[in-house]
């Protein structure tokens, strides 16, 4: 019986095909909680990333990720494309949180946290990235407090929103605990970008009672210190409306609630103190343990309603929410529901976005490693893997959130090349770069050349992060690789190699600078030459015209004219 068994079992991979087969072995963890992927021109290894289910209305937008956990060696942001081919991987800045891509005075950046973390919230200040991934600012909180992991959102008047951990005394005998105990107060603050001036705070404590949590006390705040506080609260997004008013949800509150300008509770969502009729038998406001609560239109929020914490599971799997809101008879609708593939739960972390072109919806599931794209109306379109879901609940590979992005990314370091003499194969990438379209082969007769003298003598159209190809064994002189975008404009060139050998014998380099860069190197110019004037009136203590005239009796006695 059972050997009949078996032989059927051989000839299964014979019935499907062999990539779902890789799928299946993948999602088992055969390959080990963490299958990357290497390239020979570029030293970072990426996730492999495993496409459970995929429809072609997912083609839109760049993936970012910020992966981490206890299998995830080298943590760092991360974006691919929508077939999950590594664009950028970074590991300069350590573990980071919430990468995203937000629009400040027009331009796109890539921003996300850097501090230290507990594993649960973080102390640091968040970095922005211009499309060269050279850092434009960092923005801090102000009152010397820092910025916590869970959220920086630039608003549409170029301030920034963050989530801030503070830990302060507060009265626990509502729990059953000290007068005189600790909790970890949630704040948000909202920063002026530009001159880093707070303009707003707010904190939980003045409006939200510890009894109103549902986060167990457990053995917290037994001993009247610090080093014991109990997180009530737990902040984990906020977003500001047009009209002045911001949405903060509280994870452990099960609550999202409308703060007006000037720090009033409008009205709470779920949570002890909903204050909204439920019309969808309970769903609409018994969401638990919720993350990214957001506004998607004037009176629909959508979050994500993760269902489990660390330790327990309130609802049977995780899902996507999004919700209706009527203000003026306080009632509630669940209009739409989410599902996670197969009924997974998250137990912590996680967003959920709807993408603005497509109006699909996009979720991070946060512990799990994967992310899924359903139709507005709930068809599940795409679900990758970045780790096996076998171990989903471990968290071995993780990332706090997910997006779905535009992004340019133009970088200010060339191409990285690897050249294997033996096999005459040459391997080319450019981490960041969005804009190739294909890599040419270019020739000359001296390594070091003039631009001029590189003559194209084949080309390869880009096929993932790195492409590879061979040349062929006559192939003389000294050869390098030139980046292409889709018009054929030369973006960046790799070191040059002798073709013989194979030897790499030059530098890697960007194309010469651009008409803008020169007029900034200009404008430099012209502005030390004015410092220098005006250090040289401010020493001799002159005019600019008495100044001008002993420089010309000067130029006049030295040059004889
Ligand atoms: C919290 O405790 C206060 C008294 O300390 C009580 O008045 C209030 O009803 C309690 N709230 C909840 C939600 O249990
Ligand atoms: C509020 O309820 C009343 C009575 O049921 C209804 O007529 C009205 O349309 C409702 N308001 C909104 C905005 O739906």
């Amino acid at each position: 019986m059972w050997l009949a068994w078996l032989a059927s079992l051989a000839f299964l991979p014979l019935l499907t095909s062999a990539s779902t087969w890789h799928g299946f072995w993948y999602d088992l963890g055969i390959f080990g909680a963490h299958p990357t992927l290497d390239y020979k021109s570029f030293d970072i290894k990426a996730p492999e990333i495993n496409i459970a289910h995929w429809d072609s209305r997912c083609e839109d937008g760049y993936v970012l990720l910020s992966p981490r956990g206890h299998f995830y060696p080298e943590p760092g942001p991360l974006i691919y494309d929508h077939l999950g081919n590594l664009i950028w991987i970074e590991r300069k800045y350590g573990m980071v949180m919430d990468l995203n891509v937000q629009r400040y005075k027009g331009q796109d950046y890539l921003t996300f946290w850097v501090g230290v973390d507990d594993g649960t919230r973080g102390e640091g200040s968040y970095y922005m990235l211009d499309s060269s991934y050279e850092i434009a600012h960092i923005v801090s909180a102000a009152n010397g407090l820092k910025g916590d992991v869970h959220e920086f959102k630039i608003t549409d008047q170029g301030t920034a929103l963050m989530s801030i951990y503070e830990i302060c005394q507060m009265d626990l005998t509502p729990v059953g605990k000290a007068a005189d105990g600790w909790v970890y107060d949630g704040l948000f603050q909202e920063i002026d970008i530009e001159t880093g001036e707070l303009l707003f705070e707010w904190r939980a404590r003045d409006h939200y009672a510890v009894n109103e949590s549902f986060m167990d006390v457990g053995e917290k705040g037994t001993a009247p210190t610090a080093a014991d506080a109990y997180d009530y609260f737990h902040i984990n997004s906020i977003e500001k409306k047009s009209d002045g008013t911001y949405l903060v949800s509280s994870r452990y509150m099960y609550s999202i609630t409308c703060i007006s300008p000037t720090g009033e509770i409008l009205w709470i969502l779920g949570g002890k103190r909903n204050m909204f009729k439920d019309l969808s038998g309970g769903s609409a406001t018994d969401f638990t343990w919720q993350h990214d609560a957001r506004w998607y239109s004037d009176n629909v929020i959508t979050l994500l309603d993760n269902g489990a914490n660390e330790h327990t599971r309130t609802s049977d799997h995780s899902r996507g929410m999004m919700i209706e809101l009527d203000f003026e008879n306080m009632t509630a609708t669940a209009i739409r529901i989410y599902d996670s593939p197969g009924h997974f739960s998250s137990h912590s972390q996680g967003n959920l976005q709807v993408l603005p072109k497509t109006g699909n919806v996009f979720i991070g599931w946060g512990k799990p490693s994967a992310y899924t794209e359903f139709t507005l109306d709930g068809e599940l379109l795409c679900d990758t893997h970045y780790g096996p879901s076998m171990f989903y609940w471990f968290g071995w590979v993780k990332s706090y959130r997910a997006q779905k992005v535009h992004w340019v990314g133009k970088p200010s370091y060339p191409p990285d090349i690897a050249v294997d003499e033996a096999k005459r194969t040459v391997y080319v990438s450019w981490n960041g770069a969005t804009e190739i379209a294909g890599w040419v082969l270019q020739r000359a007769l001296l390594p070091h050349a003039p631009d001029s003298e590189f003559r194209t003598i084949d080309y390869f159209p880009k096929t993932g992060f790195e492409t590879q190809f061979s040349f062929s064994k006559d192939t003389t002189g000294y050869l390098r690789v030139a980046a292409v975008n889709g018009k054929g404009e030369e973006l960046g060139y790799t070191r040059v190699f002798e073709g013989n050998s194979g030897q790499i014998v030059s530098p890697s380099l960007l194309p010469p600078s651009t008409l803008e860069d020169r007029s900034i190197q200009e404008f430099l110019l012209a502005a030390c030459v004015m410092a220098a004037i005006i250090l040289v009136m401010w020493k001799s203590k002159s005019s600019l015209p008495s100044l001008y005239f002993r420089m010309r009796w000067w130029v006049r006695r030295r040059f004889h004219v």
